[in-house]
């Protein structure tokens, strides 16, 4: 008879084959792998069926139709792969099935969480005493942190937010960068700021805000920045605009979902320049800090206004004041921020330093591969680990990256730059090795 520990240790052993696999394995599917997935589409089951069917269903044509980004071949978005020690801990985590959310519901998932919370601070080099959220995304901490950003403004203003709701509240602005990342505007829209009403600031050519052209801030005013462009890479200036943000009184939030971790090299450190001087910040583990799905982080550096707009205390649930209940939009939440504790304990500020700087040289290394050979255009200088291109050929960017995915030997994006079609290859998995790299270059520009 099949017992617990059979199912446990055939899903460990097909989930460590998956992995063993990735190197070799096709980046995307092909269309025999994606129609054999018609085979999950069936009727309700009625009644129990045997786990060990439904594990070897899943793995045998489930892992055939992903796309192996957790792979070294990867070079689409920056999705990064997960780290083992990170994989390992997850394990761990969904064993445990902690409810997250406060010390009562997980003394482990708190300690853990909260020293998570400290070492995050201490490598992103941020103000120590802000509060740490781990959210599922940085969509959702993005939103959480524009959340307090307004009802902060409206509390400076004598408005009471939780009781009056926005009926007659003094009318907070948000300005916002013209590229901001999509997620930034539904967030924004979500929380009923209009677009016809967002202040839209002008970017220069490389993406970044000219401070030159910033919209007028004043006390009401929500300034969004971005670390990290989704295309160039590039960040916008930090110091000057934030100056100009504190001495209007204005709320910064910078939305960091893969740059933010610049800030934990030696080498683009610069970038990052001032960054500490905002109000909130957001990240992704589960990008390149190499973590496990779903992990994010909404961190404020008043961390009391953070918890008053996040406070989910029930009358049979109430939690310390920074308890993860009252920092995500979750009242119960997986114990997300354990992964994340993993991957520091492991790599440290030097590991972590190491990986982000490697893929910077790398995605350098790439462009310079490319550029100019079989119609390649490289469109930017590659400040971080995002490399946008173009095709100069007859060719698109979007018919070329379908030709170039098509051998199952990378996989990378399209994009549109400037109102342009381009491409994009992106840096970020934990796997990959400059032999890897040589190996994209060889397809990209012989078109092996
Ligand atoms: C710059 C930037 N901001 C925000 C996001 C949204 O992050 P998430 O997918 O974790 O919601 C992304 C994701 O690609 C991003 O690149």
């Amino acid at each position: 008879m099949k017992t617990e520990s059979d199912l446990m240790r055939d899903a460990d052993a097909r989930a460590q084959t998956y992995r063993q696999s990735v190197e070799t394995r096709n980046v995307y599917p092909n269309a025999d792998e994606i129609a054999a997935l018609d085979e999950f589409d069936v009727p309700l089951p009625e009644g129990p069926s045997d786990a060990q069917v439904m594990l070897k269903q899943l793995d045998e044509i489930g892992s055939p139709a992903t796309s192996v980004s957790t792979g070294p071949h990867y070079l689409g978005y920056v999705i990064g792969g997960v780290l083992p020690a990170a994989a390992a801990a997850d394990r761990m985590v969904a064993a445990w099935d902690q409810c997250a959310s406060s010390h009562a519901n997980s003394p482990v998932a708190a300690k853990l969480e909260a020293i998570a919370g400290r070492w995050v601070l201490d490598i992103l080099d941020l103000p120590r005493s802000s509060a740490v959220g781990f959210g599922t995304s940085a969509t959702a901490c993005g939103l959480s942190c524009f959340a307090a950003a307004r009802r902060e403004l409206l509390a400076r203003q004598g408005w009471d937010l939780d009781n009056e709701g926005l009926v007659g509240a003094p009318e907070i602005k948000v300005v916002v960068s013209d590229i901001a990342h999509i997620t930034i505007f539904k967030a924004l829209r979500i929380l009923g700021f209009g677009k016809r009403h967002l202040l839209v600031a002008k970017t220069d050519a490389r993406g970044r805000i000219d401070p030159k052209t910033l919209p007028l801030l004043d006390n009401k005013t929500i300034l969004c920045l971005q670390a990290g462009e989704v295309n160039t890479g590039d960040f916008d200036p930090f110091v000057p605009l934030i100056e100009k943000a504190k001495s209007a009184g204005a709320w910064v939030h910078i939305d960091g979902a893969f740059g933010l971790w610049a800030r934990a090299t030696n080498s683009h450190r610069h970038l990052t320049e001032g960054i500490e001087g905002a109000d909130s910040w957001t990240t992704d583990g589960h990008k390149w800090l190499n973590t496990p799905y779903d992990s994010a982080m909404a961190i404020v550096k008043d961390g009391d206004a953070f918890a008053r707009v996040m406070n989910a205390d029930a009358v049979y649930a109430t939690a310390e004041t920074h308890a993860q209940t009252n920092l995500t939009l979750e009242f119960s939440r997986r114990a997300r921020g354990i992964p994340i504790w993993a991957v520091l304990k492991t790599l440290g500020r030097t590991g972590v330093c190491e990986m982000v700087e490697r893929h910077c040289r790398q995605a350098k290394m790439l462009a310079k591969g490319i550029d100019g050979k079989n119609g390649i255009k490289v469109l930017s200088d590659v400040p971080l680990n995002q490399v946008l291109c173009t095709t100069t050929g007859k060719e698109t960017p979007a018919d070329f990256a379908a030709r170039m995915n098509a051998t199952g030997k990378l996989w990378f994006g399209q994009t549109v730059w400037r109102g342009k079609p381009a491409f994009r290859l992106s840096v970020s998995s934990w796997r990959t090795t400059d032999a890897d790299i040589e190996r994209a270059i060889s397809v990209l520009i012989d078109n092996y």
